[in-house]
């Protein structure tokens, strides 16, 4: 699909990677609608690239539906979603002192990163289906933020693994279910990245963590990011995986 003139759902958009994606996506042509928290950047980043800020917390559902109905008539449609809203919380299984993983920690992780991307994407679906198809018979594109963790998560990130494992997992399978409107779903994950997450990873930090990465051994930057997201919504053989983003980065157990 051509970036230029389509219109982007941006959820997450106020900060880091989606919103590197969301100006370069303006920059090429496309039309955006920016969600993300009341508190975020929201408003400032969606006037700085002439689109609307709508602000939803991508947990509740409904209103998330509501959210998403609102960005679509203020767009006048969607082709492409990209949705980065999430977090984590570092406990292990069981803790030196025998403390057992609560399990509303892990319930909400996964709320948060898995059952509320799924919420997205079956409400976003819902309006692609809506679209007249290219020629080449494409009706929408969405991507869905995973991480590395997914596939080596290390001690600490049992939930965050488990729901990134599941953003991985649901993607070939929404892929075939949404194939026969036409409509691309992937899921892209990142090693680590500078964005508001990691905020606070101090440079000398950062250089320990990415000691296994092959090269480049650095952090990742948004807008390299939005490169990979946007190569995935022009070509339409990029369907049903996860694109890893890590530069050859392999997490060990710490
Ligand atoms: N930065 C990294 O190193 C890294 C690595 C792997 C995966 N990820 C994934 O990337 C995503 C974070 O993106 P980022 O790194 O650009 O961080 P970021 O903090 O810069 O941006 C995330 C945005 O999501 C919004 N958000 C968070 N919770 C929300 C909610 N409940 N409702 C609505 N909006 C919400 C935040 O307000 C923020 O604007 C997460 O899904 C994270 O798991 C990040």
């Amino acid at each position: 699909m051509k970036v230029e003139g389509a219109r982007g759902i941006f959820v997450g958009g106020a900060s880091g990677m989606c919103r590197a994606t969301a100006g370069e996506f303006v920059r090429r042509g496309g039309k955006v609608a920016i969600l993300d928290r009341e508190q975020s950047d929201g408003a400032k980043v969606a006037e700085e690239l002439g689109g609307q800020f709508y602000p939803c917390n991508v947990a509740h559902y409904d209103k998330m539906g509501e959210a998403i109905d609102e960005a679509v008539t203020g767009l006048g449609g969607v082709d492409f979603c990209l949705n980065t809203a999430g977090g984590g919380v570092q406990t292990r299984t069981l803790g030196r002192n025998g403390e057992m993983h609560s399990i509303e920690d892990f319930e909400g992780v996964v709320k948060l990163n898995l059952v509320a991307t799924f919420n997205i994407n079956r409400n976003v679906a819902r309006h692609m289906a809506q679209n007249e198809p290219t020629e080449d018979g494409e009706r929408g594109v969405m991507i869905n933020t995973s991480s590395i963790a997914a596939f080596e998560g290390q001690i600490g990130q049992v939930a965050y693994t488990a729901s990134k494992a599941g953003v991985s997992g649901m993607t070939l399978t929404m892929a075939r279910d949404l194939g026969v409107l036409g409509i691309r779903v992937m899921a892209i994950a990142p090693s680590l990245f500078s964005t508001g997450m990691t905020a606070a990873v101090t440079d000398d930090f950062a250089q320990n963590l990415v000691r296994d990465a092959a090269f480049p051994k650095r952090m990742g930057k948004p807008e390299e990011f939005a490169t990979m997201a946007l190569a995935i919504f022009e070509c339409p053989m990029m369907n049903g995986s996860t694109l890893r983003v890590d530069a050859g980065q392999r997490f060990g157990p710490k």
